[in-house]
């Protein structure tokens, strides 16, 4: 008889042949700034995250800077949205400004800049719209702008998560050109049209006000595109690729750790705030089942983990 209890009898033990560890050092905290002044907006679908003015933004600087994590990824909310998204690429619009505040004030946190339209366009799609089509390549210029004024601001990493096809060749181009040879892309490849979305789009007020978006974002039924995709992205110039939602796709998360590029995976909003939900209701245990789920998505193979559970689990990792 094989005894794989002989392994499991006391903690030691378990702890000597332990395979897979979470590590703070692996997690990235989203966070949400807002155009205006003394704004601190709890989001209502995501119990513990908020939306903050620049101005209240050290209430959430000084744990994430305290609790050591790997950093930040940064979303903006612009007061004006245009057609045009003309905020997403003014140097003095609301992510550039987060962004220089942050580097002066806590100059240690690495900041990663999402890059995308939809925060910012009137009707809030990823790329540009003309008669209710998205339209990708007249979208790329407009990507690549954005890139280089957040870069300008000091983004340390640019993330680009439109689905917008070649867009990652375009940024890196554009990066290059105008000095941010050293800036990495850190690649949202395998992004998949998912329900798991909903809270973050009122965290980020980016809900698109006709159609969806399942003319960019890939098919969740789609493995093998999953891969054809993360393919592209690595050609195209991505330092870093990603897949997201995490939990929903450990299978594609596991086979893009086979490419030998640094991988993460984005535990997304409405994977939160069901595990805040049950155990608000007191369903779950909720150190117990983000620990689970966090080593699951380690165990699939990521290296990076973004997710609104960081600060929380780099607490109970610390007690652990
Ligand atoms: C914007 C963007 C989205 C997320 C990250 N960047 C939403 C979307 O595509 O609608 C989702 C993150 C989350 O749900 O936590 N393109
Ligand atoms: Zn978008």
């Amino acid at each position: 008889m094989k005894r794989f209890r002989r392994l499991r009898s006391n903690e030691q033990i378990r702890r000597l042949v332990r395979e897979t560890y979470v590590d703070k050092k692996d997690l990235i905290y989203p966070i949400f700034v807002i155009e205006g002044e003394n704004i601190r907006n709890p989001v209502p679908s995501m119990p513990g995250i908020y939306q903050y003015s620049v101005d209240q933004l050290d209430e959430i600087l000084q744990p994430i800077s305290e609790s050591k994590i790997a950093g930040l990824l940064i979303f903006g909310i612009p007061k004006h949205k245009d057609e045009l998204a003309t905020s997403a690429y003014d140097d003095n619009g609301i992510t550039q400004t987060a962004i220089r505040y942050i580097k002066t004030k806590y100059p240690d946190i690495l900041i990663i800049a999402d890059v995308c339209l939809c925060e910012y366009t009137s009707h809030g799609h990823c790329g540009l719209v003309k008669h209710d089509v998205i339209l990708n390549d007249e979208t790329l210029p407009l990507l690549s702008k954005m890139s280089v004024s957040l870069a300008k601001a000091g983004a340390d990493i640019i993330a680009p998560s439109d689905m917008m096809d070649g867009r990652v060749g375009a940024i890196r181009k554009a990066l290059d050109e105008n000095g941010f040879l050293n800036t990495p892309i850190m690649a949202y490849s395998a992004k998949f049209a998912s329900g798991y979305y909903s809270p973050f789009r009122d965290a980020a007020e980016s809900a698109p006000c006709f159609g969806d978006r399942r003319t960019y974002q890939m098919d969740c039924s789609n493995g093998k595109e999953a891969l054809r995709e993360i393919e592209a992205d690595i050609e195209e110039g991505a330092d870093i690729v990603m897949v997201k939602p995490a939990l929903a796709y450990l299978d594609v998360v596991q086979k893009a750790s086979e490419y030998h590029v640094p991988l993460a995976a984005y535990n997304v909003s409405g994977e939160y705030s069901m595990v805040k939900a049950a155990a608000q209701n007191g369903w779950i245990d909720e150190k117990r089942i983000v620990l689970e789920n966090l080593t699951a998505i380690k165990r699939a193979g990521a290296d990076i983990i973004i997710t609104y559970h960081a600060l929380d689990a780099a607490k109970w990792l610390e007690e652990e």
